[in-house]
């Protein structure tokens, strides 16, 4: 199991707002929750956690009735949404969804959840997202919401490079659709154009 880059765990510690409880779901080693002061979770008892914070054995939040914060990264967005589901619903949720940030953005937004800070941090090559949500209306939709409402309109410093390398992505994958399946060919259209307007707005684009 891969743990938590630096920069990944930075962007998280910066995100986590102090709280009475913080809880970090699927703590693996738990490097995050010891930088948090969070208490770690894991579904089965983990051999190779640290020592030095607490540790529940438990699917989710399912334990406890009161959750101020909830730290829930290094999972599938699918994951995170049913561990959200199942509840309890913490008062702030800080996420990572390794495979589908998108997905887990609309997700949010259709259930109740307002983005209010966002964070990148690099990893593997390209850029870990970080989402702070709060109960709440989304007061983004579209693919505004998709890629980041609160980084499209923030300063994070590796804005540029992560909608530049998600821009190339997005034109290769459009290129290698073309004639193939003219749907997705259509939608990786729109995503292109949308993310070279937004580096164009910005005197970005190459
Ligand atoms: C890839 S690790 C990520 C570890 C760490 N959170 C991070 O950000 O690097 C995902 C961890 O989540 C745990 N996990 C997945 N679903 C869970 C659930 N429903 N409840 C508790 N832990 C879960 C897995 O056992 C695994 O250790």
């Amino acid at each position: 199991m891969k743990r938590a880059g630096a920069a990944r765990r930075d962007a998280l510690v910066r995100l986590c707002p102090a709280a009475s409880l913080v809880v970090d779901v699927g703590a693996d080693h738990g490097h995050v929750a010891h930088a948090l002061g969070a208490v770690a979770t894991e579904r089965r008892p983990h051999r190779s956690g640290r020592g030095d914070v607490p540790w529940v054995v438990a699917d989710g939040l399912a334990p406890f009735r009161h959750v101020p914060v909830a730290v829930i990264a290094g999972m599938g967005a699918h994951t995170i949404a049913g561990i959200l589901t199942r509840g309890p619903r913490p008062d702030v949720l800080v996420a990572h969804a390794q495979d589908d940030p998108p997905w887990l953005r609309r997700w949010l937004a259709a259930n109740g959840w307002r983005i209010d800070a966002e964070a990148l941090a690099p990893e593997a090559g390209r850029f870990a997202e970080v989402v702070r949500a709060v109960p709440g209306a989304s007061d983004a939709d579209g693919l505004t919401l998709a890629y980041g409402p609160r980084l499209l309109e923030g300063d994070d410093p590796h804005l540029r490079a992560h909608l530049l390398h998600t821009w190339r992505y997005t034109r290769r994958l459009h290129d290698a659709t073309n004639g193939r399946d003219p749907a997705r060919h259509a939608t990786l259209g729109d995503h292109a154009a949308f993310l070279a307007d937004h580096l164009a707005r910005r005197g970005w684009l190459p």
